[in-house]
């Protein structure tokens, strides 16, 4: 304390009840995040290839799954995040709807029933896929017929031609006889890593549709219980692949539904501009920025903004080289830390 009276304030001064984020690379004293706080709780992860997105990502959505009991899921598109958390001890169940389809709609469904799943299913692909009014009303009889008559999936396909999204969503999509073997049930329920590695390669499109689907309807299932702490972790990493494809959608729900829902978006993706116009909007809504090393001083100059970063604060992070370290900036705290995030450290 007396030879730095600093050191002693900051360790003191975090709130130890909150989620381990990493250890502060000039007092050594650990920095914590307290998620029930904070008016949002996203968090964003931006860094070059290989600095440590992807596992500081799976560490914090540890932490916070471990303190508060939330349940995760995690949208892969490399096949690393069950390692990642097994590694922690966590077994995730492992979800690839290329393998096991979604379900579009029931055979025993009533009509109520098929025709709201329908919607749904609509909404979110003419905002993926960006149809025409005119397609959108085709389809909605379309799928409205296959549903009734619990007619195959292949039957959309034969009657609408030329939509080549089509060819994709028959390929992860199905109509299940019945109820029970419902997958979705196990993906609301259960701590799951969707695996998108053979989606994403046959095409970005179809695994941001996959995401968004997903998204949507955790959303329509959360039973709008806010209580201060997030009750569910998406994580979405290779934000750049979506991005294109959702952020209008995602950036609404980051901004307006996910709290009400205690829902906790964590995100990474390479360069910050992935998220296009919507840039301010998610740095924003994350209460924890974390900029991974690099040594690039445009990309500091770029970050700089967002994490309140000084002229000599852009100098020395760009002398930042080691994986995990990087420039955190932490709801409530308006100024940047210089932490590292240690993985094994709990
Ligand atoms: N906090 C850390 N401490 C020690 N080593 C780390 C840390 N974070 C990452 N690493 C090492 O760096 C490697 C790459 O990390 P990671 O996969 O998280 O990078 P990434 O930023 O997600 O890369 P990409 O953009 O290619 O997905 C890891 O396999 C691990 O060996
Ligand atoms: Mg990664």
């Amino acid at each position: 304390m007396y030879v730095n009276p600093a050191l002693y304030l900051f360790t003191w001064a975090q709130n130890v009840d909150g989620v381990y984020i990493g250890m502060d690379l000039d007092f050594g004293s650990k920095v914590y995040w307290d998620p029930s706080s904070a008016i949002t709780s996203h968090v964003f992860v931006v860094g070059p290839s290989g600095s440590g997105k992807s596992v500081a990502l799976s560490t914090l959505s540890y932490r916070m799954v471990r303190k508060f009991k939330s349940k995760i899921t995690v949208f892969d598109v490399k096949t690393e995040y069950y390692h990642l958390f097994k590694v922690n001890g966590m077994n995730l169940n492992v979800f690839n709807p290329l393998k096991t389809p979604l379900p579009l709609c029931f055979c025993e469904d009533n009509r109520t029933e098929f025709e709201q799943k329908v919607n749904e299913f609509l909404n979110v692909f003419s905002k993926v896929y960006g149809i025409s009014t005119t397609m959108y009303r085709t389809l909605y009889e379309c799928v409205k017929y296959v549903c009734g008559k619990c007619e195959s999936i292949e039957h959309l396909y034969d009657t609408i031609e030329n939509l080549e999204a089509l060819n994709d969503i028959a390929k992860i999509f199905e109509i299940y006889p019945t109820k029970d073997s419902d997958p979705m049930k196990s993906i609301l329920n259960a701590n799951t890593i969707i695996e998108l590695k053979d989606v994403f390669l046959k095409s970005s499109t179809l695994s941001s549709f996959v995401i968004y689907y997903v998204v949507d309807s955790i959303l329509r299932n959360c039973g709008l219980s806010f209580s201060g702490i997030p009750q569910r972790i998406i994580v979405v990493d290779e934000l750049w692949h979506a991005a294109p494809h959702i952020m209008d959608g995602l950036t609404q729900i980051l901004t307006r539904y996910s709290r009400g829902c205690g829902i906790s978006f964590f995100m990474a993706t390479q360069s910050i501009d992935d998220v296009g116009m919507h840039v301010d909007a998610v740095t924003n809504s994350s209460a924890v920025l974390l900029a991974m090393a690099s040594q690039s001083h445009g990309y500091w100059n770029r970050m700089a903004r967002y994490l309140n970063l000084s002229r000599r604060g852009i100098y020395r992070a760009a002398k930042l080289s080691g994986q995990g370290e990087c420039v955190a900036r932490v709801y409530p705290y308006e100024n940047p830390v210089f932490i590292y995030i240690d993985p094994l450290e709990n």
